[in-house]
């Protein structure tokens, strides 16, 4: 009786609408509604033009589980541009039932290339089209990948039609492709665990708003959870022996993502951030491990945050475990692409290292910058062993920062994340090919406040206030506050102000989860729906035909997926009382809709 409860409640607001056209997220690039109505929908058999036994197996699984979605959900759009979109906002079905109306039976798909490996750049485009003459859903791609996105479409199109069946508005037309090759977000299982249910969740929701990359930031100097054959004793710096992935719990991940359409990039972070693992191989090639990280005395700090540690350049015992990490780890993961960190290296923490040390004593015109070149020198050519069609991914430090190496292979692909446009063109002008995820508008673990303990900032007994004080900021704590919300997401205008070549080498676009304060708890409500926010922004982009931002549009399309998340299990958080979603723009904080430029 849950139903009558609802239209009880809102029973005068209760309007027939006349089509539901229900806009799925991401906004393709080109869709157009024609008006002759709501037709129903029968049970859709899969169609294509392959031979029987022939069938990608990604794409017959993949239908199956958007039908079996479609039937078992029946959704109920919970929110449309339509003044008032409430239950029942259908039609009352005498358009359904016309006579001589056909009920879309099939789906008519036609692959061009179903060999097209999942990788960086594979054409994920699709066309998608469903008219009551053709009696199916024509859809057709370039690859099974574009094939995908199309049924992730569908599925979010075909709706309850309040009586037990299904139905579709149409005729509708969608032209889609991404804007974007590389769409992602980050995944950080080393500050704290995060079990293989919780991030297969994760893929659920990528998969859903078409995103692609899965950046799985494995490991910190925090904990090591990742089983290597070559050395059993790295989980010894694991949480605890549950708190592991095993090679096939990380297969398990990558065949769920590849399933979806989403790759799996793995990140192993060297040489800072390298403590937790490592040590326990060989004590010698890590330094600072054991020193006070030291923010209170700045001088003597050995890292970003608790706990030090990070891999010795000099000491050569270093670069045989890296290459038996990095090699095992290569087998696993089967995507072309490897981040190998290097961010945040801390001059500091070298102190600890006599080989560093007397390094530096034997040339005394020796800098930090040369001890990053040394790591880049020794280090990429056993990330690059890995095959030619390895390409390897780092943070912008290793070329941006103060320690920042004096050459670094322009063919590695830098992820920026400091001084939002500036360095987004930094790294663009000198020819690097970047993925975006600059903290300032991309860093979902910001606002939540510090997490380091015994912090004196908290002792007063007044609002905090002024740059300093704001959000408790500060080093180590929620440096990045305020929280990002889905409009700073979704605002990013990325890509301001480079020049046509400069613009060439933005790949895209990844958020970052870091997990100081998240683990299985929170970690869909961090991510989602904000996560879907970027998805759009880097599918099909943040402005309409005119060139105007369709923030404001993109609110009820948001509102009703997260509420589409939630329904496929996928625990996003709230954004607005309900109320919001139910009367749109409402809950505008303008009347005037173009004040977003
Ligand atoms: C969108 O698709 C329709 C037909 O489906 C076409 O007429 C129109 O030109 C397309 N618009 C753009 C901007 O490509
Ligand atoms: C499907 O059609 C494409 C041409 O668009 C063709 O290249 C492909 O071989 C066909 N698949 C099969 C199995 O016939
Ligand atoms: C169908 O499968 C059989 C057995 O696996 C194989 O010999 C045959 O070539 C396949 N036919 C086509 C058209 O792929
Ligand atoms: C490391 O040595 C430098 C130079 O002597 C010094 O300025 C710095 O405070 C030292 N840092 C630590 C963590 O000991
Ligand atoms: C490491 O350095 C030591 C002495 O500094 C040398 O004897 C040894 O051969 C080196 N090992 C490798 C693998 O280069
Ligand atoms: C990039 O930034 C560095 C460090 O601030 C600066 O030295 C360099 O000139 C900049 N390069 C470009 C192309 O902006
Ligand atoms: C882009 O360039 C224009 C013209 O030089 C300048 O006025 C504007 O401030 C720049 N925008 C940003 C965000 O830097
Ligand atoms: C709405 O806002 C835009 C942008 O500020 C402005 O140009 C336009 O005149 C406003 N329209 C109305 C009706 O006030």
């Amino acid at each position: 009786m849950k139903f009558s409860l609802v239209i009880g409640a809102l029973g005068a607001l209760t309007a027939t609408v006349s089509a539901v056209k229900v806009n799925p997220l991401p906004a393709p690039r080109n869709i157009t509604w024609g008006t002759s109505g709501p037709i129903a929908v029968k049970e859709l058999i899969l169609r294509t033009n392959e031979s029987r036994n022939h069938t990608h197996t990604v794409l017959t699984d993949a239908w199956i589980r958007a039908w079996s979605t479609i039937t078992t959900l029946q959704w109920v759009p919970a929110a449309t541009e339509a003044p008032i979109a409430i239950y029942p906002p259908f039609p009352t079905g005498a358009g359904l039932t016309k006579r001589g109306v056909q009920a879309i039976q099939s789906v008519q798909l036609h692959v061009v290339d179903s060999d097209a490996d999942l990788q960086h750049g594979v054409d994920e485009s699709y066309t998608l089209e469903v008219t009551e003459s053709a009696g199916s859903v024509k859809i057709r791609a370039q690859t099974v990948w574009g094939a995908l996105h199309a049924f992730t479409t569908l599925q979010q199109i075909i709706i309850s039609d309040g009586k037990g069946g299904l139905l579709i508005e149409q005729p509708v037309r969608i032209q889609d492709a991404p804007l974007y090759p590389h769409r992602g977000i980050m995944v950080d299982t080393g500050r704290n665990f995060i079990t293989v249910p919780k991030i297969l969740e994760q893929i659920d929701g990528m998969s859903l708003s078409k995103l692609n990359v899965l950046h799985w930031h494995l490991d910190d100097a925090q904990s090591w959870p990742m089983h290597m054959e070559v050395y059993p004793e790295m989980t010894k710096d694991a949480y605890s022996p549950r708190e592991t992935y095993t090679a096939a719990d990380m297969r398990r991940v990558i065949a769920y993502g590849r399933a979806r359409g989403v790759r799996i990039i793995p990140e192993v972070d060297m040489p800072g951030h390298s403590a937790s693992g490592w040590q326990q191989v060989d004590p010698e090639i890590v330094a600072c491990a054991n020193s006070w990280w030291s923010n209170d005395v700045y001088e003597y700090h050995t890292s970003v945050e608790p706990n030090p540690g990070q891999l010795d350049i000099i000491y050569n015992g270093t670069y045989e475990v890296v290459r038996n990490v990095y090699n095992e780890l290569s087998e696993i993961f089967t995507d072309n692409w490897f981040h190998t960190g290097a961010d945040e290296l801390q001059p500091g923490c070298y102190n600890f290292s006599t080989y560093v040390t007397e390094w530096f004593l034997e040339d005394p015109s020796r800098t930090y910058n040369d001890l990053a070149q040394y790591w880049v020198d020794h280090a990429v050519p056993i990330f690059r062993d890995a095959g030619e069609e390895r390409r390897i991914m780092m943070w912008e430090d290793i070329a941006l920062s103060t320690e920042a190496a004096h050459d670094v292979p322009k063919d590695i692909v830098l992820q920026t994340w400091n001084n939002g446009l500036t360095n987004i063109q930094n790294l663009t002008a000198r020819g690097y090919d970047i993925v975006v995820s600059s903290s300032d508008f991309l860093y979902l673990d910001c606002g939540h406040g510090g997490f380091l303990g015994n912090d004196p900032r908290y002792d007063i007994m007044s609002n905090p206030s002024g740059a300093v004080d704001f959000n408790y900021g500060g080093n180590g704590g929620s440096w990045c506050a305020p929280y990002k919300t889905w409009q700073r997401i979704y605002d990013f205008d990325f890509t301001t102000n480079l020049t046509e070549t400069e613009a060439k080498h933005v790949l895209g676009a990844e958020a970052p989860l870091w997990s100081e304060q998240v683990d299985d708890v929170t970690i869909s409500s961090d991510f989602w729906p904000r996560a879907a926010a970027l998805a759009e922004l880097v599918w099909s982009g943040n402005r309409d035909a005119n060139g105007q931002k369709r923030t404001t549009l993109l609110t009820q399309r948001l509102l009703n997926f997260r509420e589409y998340l939630v329904a496929n299990g996928v625990m996003a958080g709230a954004l607005m009382p309900k109320y919001c979603m139910q009367h749109p723009h409402a809950c505008d904080l303008y009347y005037n809709q173009s004040v977003i430029t």
